[in-house]
């Protein structure tokens, strides 16, 4: 159930920010990090996703990075995905900001999307920065090595402790402290700094709405809570605000 300051704001509003975590994926087949049976309930992240980690035992990081490389793969975007993409021709300027690196998000259509933990189908040689696809970096079994230099090649993503792309950041921020509309849908708002995103909008202003099957740490502060999966409440949003926008017109 929308309420009518969330029409009111879907009818008005000049810039939309959403900001998305793995709940948003998981109607794909992309496993989630903290839910039920998610992610990080089996495996550790300080083995699996960090550079201490990676030193440690490189094929295990590499072994684990080919598995999600195959599943990112074979997954198709969901209606929520869809929906946002729809959402950025309703509004005059949206962006997605991306906790995912699953590329789901630009295969639905969005071309505003920042990402703020890299992306699942780059790789790069640690030593000389070369860059590699997917296809030349799992056509072998292994670690992966550097064809220029021998260096050792690894996927592009953000791991614990590790700093967040300069450029993807700054967007992300002005675009949550310059949002009349921000959305944060299926993350748990436990990782930071990327947690930190709702907060810049709520002080800047913007009606903050969260869309999550379960409650998080962010629900008690946020403007709006619509409880459910992404992939059925950002259809209704979507329809929601095509009405209301074109009652405007
Ligand atoms: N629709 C919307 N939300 C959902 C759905 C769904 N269908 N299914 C699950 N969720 C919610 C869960 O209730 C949970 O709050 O999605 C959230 C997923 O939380 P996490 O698994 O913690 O994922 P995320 O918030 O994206 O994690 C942040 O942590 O491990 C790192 O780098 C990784 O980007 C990731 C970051």
């Amino acid at each position: 159930m929308i309420s009518d300051r969330l029409r009111n704001v879907l009818r008005s509003a000049q810039s939309v920010a959403a900001f998305t975590g793995a709940g948003i994926s998981a109607e794909s087949g992309v496993p989630t990090f903290r839910s039920k049976g998610g992610i990080w309930t089996k495996m550790k992240p300080e083995e699996l996703a960090s550079m201490d980690g990676f030193m440690k035992n490189p094929d295990l990081v590499w072994e684990w990075y080919a598995q999600r490389k195959r599943i990112m793969a074979d997954v198709q975007p969901n209606p929520g995905h869809r929906a946002l993409a729809q959402m950025e021709r309703l509004f005059p300027r949206f962006a997605i900001i991306t906790q995912n690196i699953d590329n789901l998000h630009q295969r639905a259509g969005n071309t505003v999307v920042h990402e703020l933990h890299g992306n699942i189908e780059r790789n790069y040689c640690m030593a000389c920065g070369k860059r590699y696809t997917n296809e030349e970096v799992l056509a072998s079994a292994g670690v992966p090595r550097c064809s220029a230099c021998g260096g050792t090649i690894r996927p592009d993503v953000v791991w614990f402790g590790e700093m967040l792309p300069e450029d993807a950041w700054d967007a992300s921020v002005r675009a949550a402290g310059s949002a009349d509309l921000f959305l944060s849908i299926g993350t748990s708002t436990v990782v930071y700094p990327a947690a930190s995103l709702p907060t810049i909008a709520l002080d800047a202003g913007a009606m903050v709405v969260e869309i999550n099957p379960e409650t998080t740490p962010l629900t008690s502060r946020v403007d709006e809570f619509l409880q459910g999966p992404a992939g059925t409440v950002l259809p209704e949003l979507y329809d929601a605000a095509a009405a209301a926008r074109k009652e405007k017109a």
